[in-house]
């Protein structure tokens, strides 16, 4: 079968194609059949060897993909030959509350492979069943961006009818949590670096839209739109200092789901503004396989569409890891296999 793996170093350019042997299957473990996968920030942390996301040379990225179940193990009992299932981002999370041991396996990261690459073979604890209503290139954006967005609004923050939420940029998770927000009959503040972008944003019917490349103080404006009192939500996907502009931005008792890392690991903030305005400060890991099924059915209910931006095919692969990590994408990156 074909993959990309890890090569010797980090960075796009260091990805290598190589042809491997399918892994031989255990008895709970089935043998997929990778149609699409798309891409995530996360996926460009791992090539790119940073951090504790570091691989080792040899290991396959990218999280998340999706494809047909072609043969399985003779103990396998909840999936069938011909099943479409997507693979789970943290598969020991099935239900409840998160634990260490439940954030242990992550696809694609430093220590799992991923899903760039013809075959897998998981354990049918590992993936989930996509709704039939989605191509294989929109299934393949879920498992990551999409659960994100879903466990951040819906599960913890629990957003009404009514509430606002601000949602910086336009990437996956970004535009995952637009469309949440506006099925759960919220008002949504969309921030961008560009001002193309945000048209099409308003075209998906969001009024209130504001370019922080330009605007470099959007607090102000966040604060003119809700009449001075702040947002209800804030999606944070680029942490660090900006939660700083969050922190002014939201609401009392608002909240804050922290989400991303665009801009850094750390960061001085102002713990008395959380204090005083009663901020709740949320970290959300991406969810749990109990999550997901809710997040799938809302999806087929609402028939609610994955934005994807652009599909590559696997030869491309590199130029799709170039294209995301260049910034100009609108929601989601997607390889065929
Ligand atoms: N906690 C978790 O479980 C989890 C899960 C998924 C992702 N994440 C993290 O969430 C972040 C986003 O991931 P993604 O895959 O959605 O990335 P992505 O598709 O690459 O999108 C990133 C977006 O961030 C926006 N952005 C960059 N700087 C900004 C700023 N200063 N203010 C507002 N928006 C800004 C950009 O929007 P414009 O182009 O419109 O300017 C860009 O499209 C990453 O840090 C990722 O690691 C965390």
């Amino acid at each position: 079968m074909k993959a990309v793996e890890i090569g010797d170093g980090y960075g796009i350019d260091a990805l290598r194609f190589v042809q491997r042997e399918p892994v031989a299957l255990g008895p709970t473990q089935v043998l997929i059949r990778v149609k699409a996968v798309s891409l995530n920030y996360r996926d460009l942390l791992v090539v790119n060897g940073i951090d504790r996301w570091r691989p080792p040379v040899g290991r396959i990225p990218v999280s998340d993909g999706v494809g047909d179940v072609v043969e399985r193990g003779p103990a396998v009992r909840s999936l069938v030959v011909g099943d479409r299932v997507a693979g789970l981002f943290l598969p020991n999370w099935h239900s409840g509350k998160l634990t260490p041991a439940k954030l242990q396996r992550s696809l694609g990261g430093a220590a799992y492979d991923g899903m760039l690459s013809e075959y897998v073979v998981l354990d049918e604890q590992d993936v989930i069943r996509v709704p039939a209503s989605l191509s294989y290139e929109e299934a393949a954006t879920l498992p990551c961006a999409a659960l994100t967005a879903w466990h951040g609004l819906i599960e913890e923050g629990r957003v009404k009818t009514g509430d606002t939420v601000l949602i910086q940029g336009t990437g996956g998770v970004s535009l995952f949590s637009l469309q949440f927000a506006l099925l759960s009959g919220t008002s949504v503040i969309v921030l961008s670096s560009s001002d193309e972008k945000l048209e099409r944003v308003g075209q998906l019917g969001v009024q209130h839209r504001i370019n922080y490349a330009t605007t470099r103080d959007w607090v102000k404006p966040v604060l003119d739109i809700t009449d001075g009192k702040g947002v209800d939500h804030v999606v944070e996907v680029v942490g660090a200092d900006n939660i700083n502009q969050s922190i002014e931005a939201v609401a009392i008792s608002g909240t804050i789901s922290v989400i991303g890392l665009i801009g850094g690991l750390k960061a001085e903030i102002n713990t008395e503004k959380i204090m005083s305005k009663q901020i709740r400060l949320q970290g959300i890991e991406v969810g749990s396989t109990e999550m997901f099924a809710s997040m799938n059915q809302a999806i087929e209910t609402n028939a609610l569409r994955p934005i994807v931006d652009k599909v590559f095919a696997f030869d491309q692969a590199k130029e799709a890891l170039r294209y995301l990590d260049a910034g100009r994408h609108f929601g989601k990156v997607v390889i065929t296999i």
